[in-house]
């Protein structure tokens, strides 16, 4: 395969790349009218060759067809023909991509919740990688996840209530907001999941808490010793450790919660967690 560096604005949809500028979604998407669509976000990595890689692709693929059915959505496509589009996407952008999203929506519909009947959308871009610094703050927000919700788990279009979040944990100059679920345990972040060192052990919360699976959380419970627990909110704000993970943060250590600093940080939990990630990183670009 060839690397054609075409600028970072071509664009895969429904089965043909197309320039950013001429690319057409209908005002009728259910995806864009009601949030009715999943999407999967894969960090690009170069492989040996130096070319752009989705990592974790078959995780991310089998987490889009989990969440597609929870949506009630078909897929239209095999695994053979997301992956030819995943590489293609990424040679068109081969210079600039940091990040792919896939995006599956119900397609067009009515303006309404009723279920459309036809063909689904299927998108693709890919983005630069953010420049996280090497630690990072959080605010716990005051709206809660849902760990009941049909949706639960999914990771769906219907993000408004992780944009009101973090727009309020970035006015309290953090870069994530984390949330507790309806019973006041603690869940996940906007885009992220999270771990706390408690007396030299890690913890995270149990997917029962309504958290996505996250793929990077899921690396890290193959690899490390940790115990998939509720955890209070208090218990998050006497952890001696904190950090969150994500396809673009990798493991991101967290230095403060609220207005509690954590110190040292990276402690050693969260050092041996990077490690671990790194080794599975360097090992293989599809664990
Ligand atoms: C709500 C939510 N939780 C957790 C994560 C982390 O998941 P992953 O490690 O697969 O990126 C994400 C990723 O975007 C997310 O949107």
């Amino acid at each position: 395969m060839t690397a054609t560096p075409t600028g970072p604005a071509t664009l895969w949809i429904n089965g043909a790349l197309v320039a950013a500028d001429d690319a057409r979604v209908s005002p009728f998407d259910h995806g864009l009218t009601v949030g009715n669509g999943v999407f999967e976000t894969m960090k690009v990595v170069a492989d040996d060759g130096g070319v752009p890689r989705a990592f974790a692709l078959s995780r991310h693929l089998r987490r889009l067809r989990r969440s597609a059915t929870a949506l009630g959505l078909e897929v239209g496509c095999d695994d053979d023909q997301l992956r030819a589009a995943v590489e293609a996407v990424l040679d068109a952008n081969a210079a600039s991509a940091g990040r792919v999203r896939m995006t599956l929506t119900g397609g067009v519909g009515p303006l309404g919740s009723d279920r459309p009947g036809g063909p689904g959308t299927l998108l693709l871009a890919t983005g630069p990688a953010t420049p996280w610094s090497a630690t990072t703050a959080v605010t716990v927000v005051p709206w809660r996840r849902n760990e009941h919700s049909a949706v639960a788990g999914a990771k769906t279009t219907s993000y408004a209530e992780n944009v009101v979040a973090l727009e309020h944990a970035h006015r309290l100059g953090s870069s994530e907001a984390l949330f507790a679920n309806t019973a006041g345990d603690l869940c996940e972040g906007t885009g992220s999941n999270v771990f706390v060192g408690i007396a030299g052990r890690l913890r995270t919360p149990p997917l029962t808490s309504g958290c996505l699976a996250g793929i990077t959380r899921e690396l890290l419970l193959e690899v490390l010793d940790v115990d998939e627990v509720d955890l209070s909110l208090d218990e998050l704000r006497a952890a001696d450790e904190v950090f969150l993970t994500s396809s673009t943060r990798d493991v991101h250590p967290v230095a403060r919660v609220d207005d509690v600093e954590l110190a040292p940080c990276p402690g050693p939990l969260t050092a041996a967690a990077q490690a671990a990630f790194a080794a599975i990183q360097a090992r293989t670009l599809d664990p």
